[in-house]
């Protein structure tokens, strides 16, 4: 909705961080306004929908991609066209469909959490199960989309540095986007010089050489065979009618590493933020394990997604936690070759405009006192008619809508169901301003340190 100003309609600035900072704590600027030289920013929860329909056939703007680093990955593509092309094979994979026939990863990494959390149970210690969740969703998207599980789960620091590699790259996402040529020259640089200045960077370059090795492993199973059942997105890709250019192992791997990044830290970061916020209110807690008990009689079976999606309160703690999370909380830019009318603006094709999900989520009209956790706003029927799930858009809208949104519903509601009917937490040595969104590297993040919730295990 739009909201009232008492700034000029045109503020221009460099930094999201400025703009977020000004509109957070005053009257919103807007609602339509000039974020620097090149970007106009529309901060209108209704037009949402408009701004991102699949007719408008959008590119994406180049001076945002590039912060990716890896232009060739799917989320990097600026053209409506080669997104469409490249989009198309993989789809199939994260359909409903496809998701509900892999339950059986997801069941038996969310045993092997379970495994580590009653370890920590056992050694009444405090358990990092922020951590826990981001070794959790690297675990199955990496048996997902390579045919091999990173194992994360099973080791003794829950893969604690591999997370915080992960972390290092997502956080260069400002420097990358304005120093692109130094990026570039750096990764260009010998292994042995690259390693000599940075011996960090160690982790990174295995990490790499492992996808490059795990796409060189999938083209053998393939090339030249009949269609078979090799599992693995990946084995998928390579079968597919993709131009050779895009089959190359070069941007394989790109992809591969694009999906584990974005396959693991978004949904893992939403997990933490949800228990989060259960744990701190108990009456929360209470009605959610009530529900649990009954649509879980036996503790330690799951019963079908579709049993679990429909328990209500899990539903509105999931829909709450997607909200508080933002998912995404950088501007997603786009670019049309028509001009696009909004209210009495024409905006010139080629300009690129954007909007974000954190003033989505953060609309005092459509969610009142929108700082707080309240499932109970999911369930309630409104008096204005508004339906909520219209302005949900952690996961963006359109053609460019996250791929992985059923694979990450199915991981959100299986775990959640998982945790609180299994176990008696109690949160430890975590605040709110831990995992709470307070810094935007595309991706949202706290204000200190990345881990996540830690909790107690009674
Ligand atoms: C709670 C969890 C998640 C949230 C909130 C989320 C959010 C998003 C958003 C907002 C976008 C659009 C980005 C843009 O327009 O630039 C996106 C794209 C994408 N997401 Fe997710 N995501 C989640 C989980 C996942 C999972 C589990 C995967 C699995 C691989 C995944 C893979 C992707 C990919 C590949 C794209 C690029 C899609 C495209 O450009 O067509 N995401 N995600």
């Amino acid at each position: 909705m739009v909201r009232a100003s008492r700034f000029p309609s045109a503020v221009t600035s460099s930094s999201p961080l400025v703009v977020l900072a000004c509109v957070r704590d005053s009257p919103l600027p807007g609602p339509i306004i000039r974020i620097n030289p090149n970007e106009l920013h529309i901060q209108d929860t209704d037009f949402y929908d408009q701004l991102y329909r699949r007719e408008n056939k959008l590119d994406k703007y180049p001076g945002q991609t590039k912060m990716f680093g890896v232009p060739g990955v799917l989320v990097a593509s600026d053209s409506h066209e080669v997104h469409r092309r490249r989009r198309l094979p993989l789809a199939p994979f994260f359909s409903r469909k496809a998701v509900s026939e892999m339950l059986c990863v997801i069941e038996e990494r969310l045993k092997a959490l379970s495994g580590r959390i009653r370890d920590f149970q056992n050694n009444g210690t405090a358990m990092p199960l922020g951590l826990g969740y981001v070794a959790l969703t690297t675990d199955i998207i990496s048996e997902y989309a390579l045919a091999d599980c990173y194992h994360l789960l099973e080791r003794e620091d829950l893969g604690a540095d591999y997370h915080q590699l992960l972390v290092g790259f997502v956080h260069s996402c400002h420097f990358i986007r304005h120093f692109t040529w130094l990026f570039n020259f750096v990764q260009a640089l010998p292994d042995p010089v690259l390693l000599w200045l940075q011996p960090s960077l160690k982790l990174a370059r295995n990490i790499m050489k492992k996808m490059e090795m795990d796409v060189h492993r999938l083209r053998n199973r393939v090339e030249g065979k009949p269609p078979g059942t090799e599992p693995g997105i990946f084995a998928g890709l390579l079968r597919s009618n993709l131009p050779p250019p895009e089959k190359s192992a070069d941007r394989m791997s790109s992809e591969g590493m694009g999906l584990l990044v974005a396959g693991s830290e978004t949904t893992a970061q939403t997990l933490s933020i949800t228990t989060y916020h259960i744990l701190a209110n108990p009456n929360i807690l209470a009605e959610l394990r009530k529900q649990l008990q009954v649509a879980i009689p036996e503790a330690g079976t799951l019963p079908p997604l579709a049993d679990l999606e429909a328990v209500p309160y899990l539903y509105a703690c999931v829909q709450e936690g997607l909200r508080l999370s933002y998912g995404i909380s950088g501007r997603l830019m786009r670019v049309s070759h028509s001009p696009l009318q909004y209210q009495s603006w024409m905006i010139p094709a080629g300009v690129p405009v954007g909007m974000t999900t954190v003033f989505m989520h953060d609309d005092e009209d459509v969610f009142p006192d929108h700082r707080s956790f309240k499932p109970e706003r999911w369930l309630e029927k409104r008096e204005d008619g508004i339906r909520l799930d219209k302005y949900l858009t952690a996961f963006g809208k359109g053609d460019r809508q996250c791929i992985g949104m059923n694979l990450a519903h199915a991981e959100l509601y299986l775990t959640l169901a998982t945790i609180f009917r299994q176990f008696n937490l109690e949160l430890f040595d975590t605040e709110r301003s831990t995992v709470q969104y307070h810094r935007d590297y595309f991706n949202s993040f706290p204000k200190n340190g990345c881990d996540g919730v830690r909790v107690l295990v009674k």
